[in-house]
């Protein structure tokens, strides 16, 4: 019998949510993968490109992801929050993959507002309910503490990994 496969998939325009998530790949010994957005977004142009897609709730175009998803029996999914709502390469790629999750857990960084809006929608995009959901403040992952919301949320993850785990043994 093999462990559950565990999946981070996350989006970063500027290094937080990749730093949030390369340090809980770490913690929960997965796979990772960067979703690759195909619009430029850096400067202030690319910042407004970001407001206007959130605004109007306009999947990015993306590159087609690398990694299986329906190869995993859980995938923990990240995004930054922009104007209270999920990033927009986000948005494509749980729009994108809805049909082939087995199990979804969602982590985002963010400011300090808008993160339970940016949850309900990835809940929304995904058609399924997370077994778990964990926000970190920019300013928390940039001082590289590692939040006590991400020591909880691994455990919780590594508890539902566990029930996966036992249920393939019944079967
Ligand atoms: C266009 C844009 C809009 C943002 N809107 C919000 C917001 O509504 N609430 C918030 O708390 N942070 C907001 N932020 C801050 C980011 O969520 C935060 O800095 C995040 O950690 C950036 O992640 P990244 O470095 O992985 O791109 C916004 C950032 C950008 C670029």
């Amino acid at each position: 019998m093999s462990d559950p496969r565990v999946l981070v998939v996350f989006f970063s325009r500027t290094g937080t949510t990749r730093m949030l998530a390369s340090t809980l790949a770490r913690m929960l010994s997965a796979d990772s993968e960067e979703i690759c957005d195909l619009t430029e977004r850096r400067g202030v142009l690319g910042y407004l490109r970001c407001l206007v897609d959130s605004w109007r709730k306009r999947p990015a175009e993306i590159v087609p992801a690398g990694l299986d998803t329906a190869q995993y029996d859980l995938v923990v999914v990240g995004t930054p929050v922009w104007a209270g709502s999920v990033s927009a390469p986000v948005r494509a790629y749980l729009r994108e993959n809805r049909t082939r999750f087995r199990h979804v857990a969602f982590f985002c960084s963010f400011g300090g507002l808008g993160s339970q809006v940016a949850f309900d929608e990835m809940r929304g995009l995904a058609d399924r309910a997370p077994v778990a959901q964990c926000k970190v403040r920019a300013t928390e992952v940039q001082r590289g503490v590692v939040a006590a919301s991400l020591v909880l949320f691994v455990s919780e993850l590594k508890r539902h990994l566990a029930h996966y785990e036992a249920l393939e043994w019944t079967c």
